[in-house]
């Protein structure tokens, strides 16, 4: 259909924010499922703790999916959040099936998390000007996800 949600961007601004937004929607969805699979896998003598720091994750990242599909929304931009979409274009490094060792848990999700920080900075350099109210959105995303990674990290040392 054609769209019914106006947006007060310019269309070259508006193409920008929303790349940016559903680019990063993609990699939280997947943060998220890749987080729950580790919280279901985790095993090992840390298992109690990581098995919960896990699910603050989940939580974090499920929030932030939300905030960034409605952004979109809000700037006129439709947001894909299906399992194909998410499977073909997430910049996250995936997390490997079956049963986990902690330390392995904690290496996985440092990794995506360094993955998602990574492509969100590059997206808050290229919203600068086209829309500052999604930069701020992002930068407040990775604020969190950079603390996230700093704790996740702390735990390997
Ligand atoms: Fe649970």
């Amino acid at each position: 259909m054609s769209n019914p949600i106006t947006s007060t961007l310019s269309e070259e601004s508006q193409k920008i924010a929303g790349d940016a937004l559903q680019a990063s929607l993609v990699d939280l969805i997947d943060l998220s499922l890749i987080a729950k699979q580790a919280h279901w896998n985790v095993v090992g003598s840390q298992f109690r703790s990581v098995h919960l720091q896990l699910d603050e994750l989940v939580t974090d990242s499920r929030t932030f999916v939300d905030e960034v599909a409605e952004r979109a929304a809000a700037i006129g931009v439709s947001p894909d959040g299906r399992a194909e979409t998410v499977a073909k274009t997430a910049s996250t490094v995936g997390f490997d099936e079956g049963w986990q060792k902690d330390g392995r848990v904690v290496g996985a999700i440092v990794a995506n998390l360094a993955a998602v920080v990574k492509a969100l900075r590059a997206r808050i350099d290229a919203t600068e000007s086209a829309d500052p109210v999604t930069q701020d959105l992002l930068i407040a995303i990775t604020a969190r996800l950079e603390q996230l990674h700093w704790m996740w990290q702390a735990q390997q040392a």
